[in-house]
């Protein structure tokens, strides 16, 4: 099997697990307990923390356990508009972000706040001039994602947090989901980034656990209410062999950084070089400013799902652009975002590398690409 669905999620590493099974085994006192077990499992809590801190380069006060991005993206958001309400009710993401963002920005309009979409251009990067054209003197967030789990593009955080340096009261959330250990960390977590989220499952963790960074000095309030843990910001018995697990795969994650680039643009070059040779193929991830490790294309008149599921007789795993909208049936946001046309978009599919692709399996990738290219032109 050729697993080319890494942004959906990743497999976890056998040594995270190894941690979460001994872990969960050995150290199950509660953290908040008194006795002994309990001072073990804090130990454990407060070990993965600063390893966790220490790789980001940030303080252990600046990481809070969650359950994974999608509640990371939440209480950044309804954190950040409970907490500022009475000082503006305006909220600024980008067209392309992760419903985790999408659908909580839009629920917090029931609730009185404004959001407005920064749009992007057709290459699906965010034009900073129009985001910085909607900023009002009432906006307290801005929300930008660091790499788009559909397409791919790197958004240029360093430059809107030269932006958002004249605006020191706007809280500035990155979703660095799938940007973490695929691009450099100073492209996304810049001094002026206030808040960012993370997801243990797409670096090879556990699934289900997941972090914040929250930068010092700036306040949120408590979406988890409840026994008061992580300094009463986020309630909920910690799960410490999850967190344990995921500061161990992020770490080993982190110890590849260097290598991992070069060899997932190498086998996204391949991918690109191969497939732009057939006349029916589109490429929606650009060539500049794309991470290594998306790639998003459409073959014209084969529905995404149809041609997914013809890899998979294959044995080759990829998904339609991204995991939460391929069983909606709907056609990608970030490629409407981009003006793609809806026919179009809705034959999109991603093919999303991790650093033990080889080389070979894009050689059997694009033989079998063949053969389904040429079995679909028949049928057309
Ligand atoms: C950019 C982005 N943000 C948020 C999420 C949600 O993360 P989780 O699955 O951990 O809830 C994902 C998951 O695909 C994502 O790609």
């Amino acid at each position: 099997m050729i697993y080319f669905d890494n942004s959906a999620t990743t497999e976890i590493y056998p040594a995270s697990l190894d941690t979460y099974v001994k872990t969960s085994k050995r150290v199950f006192g509660n953290p908040s307990s008194l006795h002994y077990l309990g001072v073990q499992a804090n130990r454990l809590l407060e070990q993965a923390r600063k390893q966790i801190a220490d790789t980001l380069q940030v303080s252990n006060e600046e990481i809070a356990f969650t359950s994974g991005g999608t509640e990371g993206d939440n209480w950044i958001l309804k954190g950040t508009a409970f907490e500022k309400r009475s000082y503006g009710k305006h909220l600024i993401i980008s067209s392309i972000e992760h419903p985790a963002v999408k659908k909580t920005a839009e629920q917090l309009t029931h609730f009185g706040f404004e959001v407005d979409q920064a749009p992007v251009t057709e290459e699906g990067i965010i034009d900073v001039n129009q985001l910085a054209e909607l900023i009002r003197e009432d906006t307290i967030l801005v929300s930008v994602m660091a790499v788009n789990n559909e397409v791919g593009t790197i958004q240029p955080i360093q430059e809107i947090s030269t932006l958002l340096e004249k605006y020191p009261k706007i809280h500035f959330h990155v979703d660095a989901v799938q940007a973490i250990a695929k691009i450099d960390t100073q492209k996304w977590l810049t001094p002026r980034v206030d808040f960012a989220a993370f997801s243990a499952h797409k670096f090879h963790g556990p699934r289900g656990v997941g972090f914040i960074y929250w930068k010092k000095g700036r306040r949120l309030q408590a979406l988890m209410t409840g026994g008061g843990q992580e300094g009463e910001q986020r309630s909920g018995t910690e799960n410490v062999p999850a967190i344990v697990a995921m500061a161990r795969a992020l770490r080993l994650t982190f110890e590849k950084i260097n290598q991992r680039p070069e060899h997932l643009n190498h086998l996204k070059d391949a991918l690109m070089k191969g497939l732009s040779t057939y006349d029916k193929v589109t490429i929606f991830s650009p060539e500049e400013n794309s991470a290594p490790h998306i790639l998003c294309l459409a073959l014209k008149g084969i529905r995404g799902e149809v041609l997914v599921h013809a890899l998979e007789e294959k044995e080759i795993i990829t998904s339609t652009t991204s995991a939460c909208s391929s069983k909606k049936n709907t056609a990608s946001s970030t490629l409407a975002a981009m003006n793609v046309a809806s026919a179009l978009a809705t034959c999109a599919i991603r093919i999303s590398l991790d650093e033990s692709n080889t080389v070979a399996e894009v050689e059997q990738f694009m033989v079998v690409f063949d053969q389904l290219y040429q079995r679909f032109s028949k049928i057309n």
